[in-house]
């Protein structure tokens, strides 16, 4: 087989050599470390000085590509429509032997790269065939995640560097910071653990995880639960290996390994699908995971795109992202946090929006800043999914994270979302009501200087003084007045209070 392909590859390049043009498929490899070959192919067809084609790199599909010049140097800009917005990708060409010197820019203000690439038979790295989505129905609820699910995940802090002994010694320090007695569950491997698939189509790790069923065994042993991460995409976000038409294979593959938690992410499938196909395509993971015959928690990743919120518990999702990725730092936390307040009605037990991971402790923000982002959370009945190294976090930190009071307000059975009470230029007030009548309140201030913040009974709709105040963040309870309470907030800070008539 690899001498016919080697002879393949040959014969096309001396046919190539004749026409002394780029006409044909091109391919680049890029390997990592982890053994996995990121692939570039550039299909082309030159006549004279057009050349057209398409590209697939990464989790892009660009399926139209127009230039300017001849092989000697051209500009070939391929474009792809991605829901509503297009995506372009410019490339500087050049014809070099029997080599294509393609260069690009991975932002428009970075500098060029090059990759270089060399013919590949016909028909290679294509994108595979649309399989069309299944028609519509209910996924019953897996009754899980009855409060919004707590734990740890990979991407925010470590990205493609997450390996096998990492996620191992964050699951001890999950245990031995405190964290586990304070609710955290999960122990979630993001993107960059995929390998190649074997010869049956069974999705196989790559080097940074030589045994998942192992590394399950290990974290359940902590008493501790499991994730990981695919998309519905032949390719996922960092371009590895997708679960597109391999679902009900893939669910059971993680089901054999003890997987108890499934982050699943667009991207590549963007491709392949409209977003107006978004539900049906997460329907079909959502049925083969219940097919798996394990209880996982199905997490959707796309974006917030399509209203996910509507149909995001028929497709048997657990919690849905309601926004692009965050940052760690305040502007991107501030305005997904402060943005949520519509969704509100459609969290619910078994059911959550998903503000994204957390980046507390990452070191973008200020302690104050992370209690924000902690309370906020909080408030939105939002899964807390910590994004930071727990092997070495601060004291401050530490205690944010594991705040048993705030975490009572996320955690709360109701699973009422916090709405906005009221909005005075920086200032904002927020509120939720908990199980047993009482009545979570937080005070926020967005500005950069302190500032009163004053909270009227009559504003929360309630008929007296409530008997007992509690601030969560100082563990003690506050002196309040009969009709309201005045604290000073820190610039970017939170009072978070606990209302209630016991
Ligand atoms: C997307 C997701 C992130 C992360 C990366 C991984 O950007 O939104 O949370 O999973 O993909 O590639």
């Amino acid at each position: 087989m690899k001498l016919f392909r080697s002879v393949l590859v040959m014969l096309l390049s001396v046919v190539a050599c004749f026409a002394a043009d780029v006409t044909g498929n091109w391919v680049a490899e890029n390997p990592s470390s982890d053994g996995y070959v990121r692939k570039t192919y550039f299909d082309l067809k030159q006549e004279g000085s057009q050349i057209t084609g398409h590209v697939r790199t990464g989790q892009f599909y660009y399926p139209n590509c127009t230039s300017t010049g001849t092989e000697e140097h051209f500009t070939l800009t391929c474009t792809m429509q991605d829901g509503n917005n297009e995506r372009h990708v410019v490339y500087e060409g050049k014809l070099v032997g029997d080599e294509l010197h393609m260069s690009t820019r991975r932002r428009p203000d970075a500098p060029l790269t090059e990759v270089i690439a060399h013919r590949a038979p016909e028909g290679e790295g294509a994108m595979p065939a649309r399989i069309p989505p299944p028609a519509l129905h209910k996924v019953p609820y897996n009754g899980l995640a009855k409060t919004p699910p707590m734990g740890w995940n990979s991407w925010n802090k470590f990205a493609g560097r997450i390996d096998d002994a990492t996620v191992r010694s964050i699951a001890d320090a999950m245990v031995s910071s405190g964290m586990k007695d304070a609710g955290y569950a999960f122990i979630n491997i993001d993107d960059t653990w995929e390998g190649d698939r074997d010869a049956q189509g069974n999705i196989q790790t790559n080097k940074k995880f030589p045994d998942m069923k192992a590394l399950a065994d290990y974290v359940h042993g902590k008493g501790l639960k499991i994730g990981i991460y695919s998309s519905p995409g032949p390719n996922t976000c960092a371009g590895y290996e997708g679960s597109y038409g391999h679902e009900e294979q893939d669910a059971k593959t993680y089901a054999a390994w003890g997987i108890d938690y499934l982050k699943y992410d667009w991207c590549g499938a963007r491709n392949i699908y409209k977003d107006d196909e978004m539900q049906a395509v997460y329907q079909k993971m959502g049925d083969a995971l219940q097919a798996s015959g394990r209880p996982i928690v199905y997490s959707l990743c796309q974006y917030g795109r399509q209203e996910v919120w509507e149909w995001g518990p028929d497709v048997g999702g657990n919690l849905w992202r309601t926004t692009g990725d965050i940052r760690d730092s305040w502007d991107s936390m501030s305005k997904i946090g402060f943005n949520q307040d519509e969704l509100a009605p459609y969290a619910a037990p078994g059911h959550w929006n998903d503000p994204d991971m957390l980046e507390i402790g990452n070191g973008g923000m200020t302690d104050t800043e992370y209690r924000t982002h902690m309370s906020l959370w909080s408030m939105l009945a939002a899964p807390l999914i910590a994004g930071n190294d727990l092997r070495s976090m601060s004291p401050a930190i530490h205690d944010i994270l594991t705040n048993k009071e705030v975490i009572a307000i996320d955690q709360d059975s109701e699973g009422h979302q916090a709405k906005r009470v009221s909005k005075n230029g920086d200032q904002e007030i927020w509120s939720r009501p908990l199980a047993g009548g009482a009545t979570a309140v937080a005070l926020f201030n967005r500005a950069t200087t302190d500032a009163p913040i004053t909270v009227k009974w009559s504003d929360l709709g309630l008929k007296s003084a409530p008997k007992k105040v509690r601030d969560l963040w100082s563990h003690s309870d506050v002196k309040v007045s009969k009709a309201d309470y005045t604290a000073t907030v820190t610039g970017h800070g939170v009072v978070l209070l606990r209302l209630s008539q016991k």
